[in-house]
């Protein structure tokens, strides 16, 4: 595959991936890159429909593999409609949430494990690896009180009775093992995965992934120009 360049962003809810992402969009445009940006679940007609079920919190009874499988279905209809075509293009494809959130939520949170979320990432999803992945970790209590927020400002301005708030209606106990799981994942794939730790401002973080960002593209520059 004629690859662009493939960015993540990770981390608990409300610790500032969606702010991050279009900070990061403008940057890379500004210096004239085409940009591509995405989230899971949702980002595709098809993923649209299923993250409405999956964050609905009148979705009852959801068994832990279903939501597994779900997560899957979102993210190969997205590779194939979304993220594949946009790396073919040679794009920068911004993703918000990607594989490593069903290994924290499902494997660490829902307690799945590892394992078949990485053997189903390598069947249904050929395998593909962000080339960087952002992992925000400010504060447990104040992330979640920030999701919790904003949920609400939306939750007033939206339809009554929709709402995207089943995985925060979670106790704290899922959500040090997802914390836990991230943890896991950032030290095994150190070279991947930059870990921004901390409860520095919305600027303080742009300007650190703009300088990550900056170095890895420049470094992708010099091994493409060293190619025959
Ligand atoms: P996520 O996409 O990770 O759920 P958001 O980007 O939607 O998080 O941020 C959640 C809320 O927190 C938003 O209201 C946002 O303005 C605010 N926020 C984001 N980053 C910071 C930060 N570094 N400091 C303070 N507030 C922040
Ligand atoms: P998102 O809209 O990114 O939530 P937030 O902006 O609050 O961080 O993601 C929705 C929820 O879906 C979030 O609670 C994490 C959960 N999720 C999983 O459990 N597994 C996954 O594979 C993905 C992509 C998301």
């Amino acid at each position: 595959m004629s690859r662009g360049f493939f960015i993540t962003f990770e981390g608990l809810d409300g610790s500032g991936k969606s702010t991050q992402l279009a900070g990061l969009k403008a940057w890379l445009e500004a210096r004239g890159e085409s940009v591509t940006a995405t989230r899971q679940p949702g980002g595709t007609h098809i993923g649209d429909g299923i993250r409405g079920l999956l964050l609905d919190s009148r979705t009852h009874d959801l068994s832990p593999l279903a939501e597994l499988g779900l997560m899957f279905a979102d993210r190969a209809q997205s590779i194939a409609e979304v993220i594949g075509p946009a790396l073919e293009r040679g794009d920068v494809v911004l993703c918000d949430r990607f594989t490593d959130s069903t290994e924290a939520y499902q494997g660490g949170g829902r307690q799945l494990g590892s394992r078949i979320v990485l053997d189903l990432h390598a069947r249904l999803c050929g395998g593909l690896q962000p080339d960087l992945t952002f992992l925000l970790l400010p504060n447990l209590q104040r992330a979640l009180q920030r999701a919790r927020r904003r949920n609400a400002r939306s939750d007033a301005e939206g339809s009554p009775g929709a709402n995207e708030n089943r995985f925060e209606r979670e106790d704290q106990a899922f959500y040090r093992r997802v914390l836990n799981k991230y943890r896991e994942i950032a030290a095994r794939e150190s070279g991947r995965v930059a870990v921004i730790e901390g409860d520095g401002s919305i600027d303080e973080v742009r300007e650190q992934i703009a300088k990550l960002t900056e170095k890895r593209l420049r470094l992708r520059a010099s091994h493409e120009k060293g190619r025959p």
